[in-house]
């Protein structure tokens, strides 16, 4: 049997992992994988969830299953920090999933479910891991334009065309903040032309959220998902919290599912937790509950909405100081989109040979679509960055 296996191509940001730990430099700068890393380098564990840990290990009396959707408390608390109160609870339904990655594949699972015709609209550029899943299941895919290479902003001309091809029950994934690979971001004002367009067509909007904090704050960036979220009678929402409680490992995501009355609510609750039992059955726990608790108990929540604040802010530090870098450097103020983009990356928006100069000759890692992950910088490291992009000719 195993001999009819064929080798299925590398995820081209994990296999970047790889390659930086493999190369001997001491001076390599890693500004790969979206993970978040203070200025020494170290990925640290957030003060209110040691201390969320601490509580769970000494209270904790049981380790027997939750539900199939998960701790009803967590899918409350993170229905409050994605949504506010832009859409009545008792539309939503919510399943907790192994990351953002497991609530972008339940999600998608969903849509096959309901929709097997509906063709998935993705950005491009988007997140590799995106088409590979949809690739996966089999499922239609169609791009729209996002990314202005000259202005390094967001190409919103072509973004309307290109969603002027959609059919009814298509389904448009947007990213609800800090868009990966590109940091450029839609405004509000576009959203509401989005909006228009796509209930003028009958379309379905998707949204993965997986750096709400890490953009312009944590309320700010829950606006778009807000806006469209309460502008449809569906609208599927896939959440993240590996990156603003920094648990990556713990795999801490959401699936909501918004319906539009109580009755369709019920039907896909059951639904999602059908899918929950059919791909893991129930999900893990441990994150979920640090997240909980954090978000339940005020102390806690201020802590936790202060460390994401510092770490907001020097990502934003670190922005304004490459940029200006790199103006200094170069006399022209052609990289102050730097400065301008949201959340961990931006796309330098250079040809895949000048990345790959960088880390030859400068042990610089971004991923080969030019993506570069801010937070691997620091005040020693920028100017190095800034000198190196200069003298590939980027
Ligand atoms: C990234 O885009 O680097 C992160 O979301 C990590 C991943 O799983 O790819």
């Amino acid at each position: 049997m195993l001999e009819n296996l064929i080798a299925q191509p590398a995820d081209k940001i994990l296999a970047l992992m790889a390659a930086f730990k493999a190369d001997p430099r001491d001076t390599k700068v890693d500004l790969g994988v979206g993970v978040y890393k203070d200025a020494t380098g170290n990925t640290p564990v957030m003060r209110a969830v040691k201390e969320a840990e601490r509580r769970i290990v000494a209270d904790q009396t049981t380790k027997a299953y939750t539900g199939l959707a998960g701790d009803p408390a967590f899918g409350a608390a993170m229905r409050d920090l994605v949504l506010g109160d832009s859409v009545a609870a008792e539309r939503v339904a919510a399943v907790a999933t192994p990351g953002g990655t497991g609530a972008i594949r339940q999600a998608l699972e969903l849509i096959k479910m309901a929709s097997p015709d509906a063709t998935v609209w993705l950005s491009n550029p988007t997140w590799p891991n995106h088409p590979s899943i949809i690739r996966y299941l089999g499922m239609n895919m169609a791009e729209y334009r996002y990314f202005d290479s000259a202005t390094r902003g967001v190409d919103f001309a072509g973004l309307i065309e290109d969603l002027g091809q959609i059919k009814s029950g298509d389904v448009v994934l947007i990213h609800g903040c800090c868009h990966n690979p590109t940091g450029a971001n839609l405004r509000a004002e576009q959203i509401a032309e989005i909006i228009t367009l796509m209930q003028t067509k009958g379309a379905i909007p998707f949204i993965d959220i997986a750096y709400q904090g890490f953009g312009d704050g944590l309320q700010e960036d829950a606006q778009i998902t807000r806006q469209i979220a309460s502008a449809f009678d569906n609208c599927l929402i896939a959440a993240s919290c590996s990156k603003n409680f920094g648990i990556y490992r713990e795999r801490t995501g959401i699936l909501m599912g918004i319906a539009k009355d109580a009755d369709q609510q019920k039907l896909t609750q059951q639904t999602l937790q059908f899918l929950n039992r059919q791909n893991y059955s129930f999900p893990p726990d441990h994150g979920a509950r640090v997240v909980t608790t954090i978000l339940n108990d005020p102390a806690l929540r201020k802590d936790w909405e202060a460390e994401l604040e510092e770490t907001r802010n020097g990502m934003l530090v670190l922005r304004q100081q490459l940029a200006d870098e790199l103006r200094r450097l170069t006399n022209s103020d052609r990289f102050d989109f730097l400065a301008h983009h949201r959340g961990m990356f931006s796309l330098l928006g250079t040809s895949p040979d000048k990345v790959e100069k960088l880390r030859a000759d400068h042990g610089i890692y971004m991923v080969g679509d030019s993506r570069m992950n801010i937070a691997g910088l620091n005040a020693d490291t920028v100017p190095i960055l800034a000198k190196a992009i200069v003298a590939a000719g980027i």
